[in-house]
């Protein structure tokens, strides 16, 4: 089994409100306990040497939920941005945001662009907040903005590659997720990256993200390192190939 880390990790962080709801408390709480999750998590992942880190923090759909909620989870992230600012900085990380960052109040918006400007030169890990962000809704800006290209005259419909369309993602230039981990036990992907997900690996738990820690996170990236990913290959093909990749590091 090699010990591959993977280098990008997607993970939808959901189960806040089941976990809270199970200890009689108001879902905030577990929204709070998450935010603790994500602390451990990304300390984690750092010191793995994981090259980013993509978390689903509130999707485009969660406006939807009660406004009290939705308030309480701007403040929540308002305290998160204050409280990890001297960990991101000091940790060498570069904090980003994929989604409608426009939408979200000025109050949480202005602290959060000033530390996505403060750590843009950090190279240790990219630490991707995905907010206000649905899968769709990013296809379709792609796709608008390709088509503007065309229109411009800048290229011709019938030469628009998959790099033309993958440069106007929220992730262009970042290596695909290799695991995407989903907590909580449901199986779905909620609107998360669905383009870029084309060969993850997926993990699912049925541990609620707010119990969600460093073992859990070993686990996944063991379930991670037994999987043979064969992008559409044979075994053979991909043992072959590893075979001389070993090959050529022994050289
Ligand atoms: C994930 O937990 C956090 C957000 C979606 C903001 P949930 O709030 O979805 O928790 P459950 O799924 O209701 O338990
Ligand atoms: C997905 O969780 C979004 C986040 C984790 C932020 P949801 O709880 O919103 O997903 P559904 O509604 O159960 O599919
Ligand atoms: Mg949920």
């Amino acid at each position: 089994m090699s010990e591959k880390i993977p280098r990008h990790v997607a993970i939808i962080m959901d189960g806040n409100g089941r976990w809270a709801r199970a200890r009689d408390q108001p879902r905030v709480k577990g929204h709070e306990q998450g935010a603790e999750a994500v602390n451990r998590v990304t300390r984690a992942c750092r010191a793995r040497g994981v090259e980013v880190l993509t978390l689903y923090a509130f999707s485009e759909q969660n406006w939807r939920r009660p406004a009290d909620e939705v308030t309480a989870l701007m403040r929540l992230l308002l305290r998160y941005v204050r409280g990890q600012r001297r960990e991101i900085l000091d940790n060498n990380i570069r904090l980003t945001v994929l989604g409608d960052i426009d939408k979200l109040p000025l109050f949480v918006r202005a602290p959060l662009k000033a530390l996505m400007k403060e750590s843009a030169h950090n190279d240790g890990m990219i630490l991707a907040l995905a907010l206000s962000y649905g899968g769709r809704e990013e296809l379709l800006r792609a796709v608008r903005a390709v088509a503007a290209r065309a229109q411009r005259g800048e290229l011709r419909a019938a030469d628009i590659m998959e790099a033309d369309f993958e440069a106007e993602l929220f992730t262009a230039g970042w290596p695909d997720p290799d695991l995407l981990i989903r907590t909580s036990g449901e199986a779905r992907i909620s609107n998360f990256l669905l383009w870029q997900i084309a060969y993850t690996e997926l993990y699912f738990t049925p541990i609620a993200w707010p119990d969600f820690d460093e073992a859990e996170l070993d686990r996944a990236f063991e379930h991670y390192q037994g999987r043979q990913r064969r992008f559409g290959m044979t075994g053979a093909q991909i043992e072959a190939e590893g075979l001389i990749k070993a090959e050529e590091t022994t050289l």
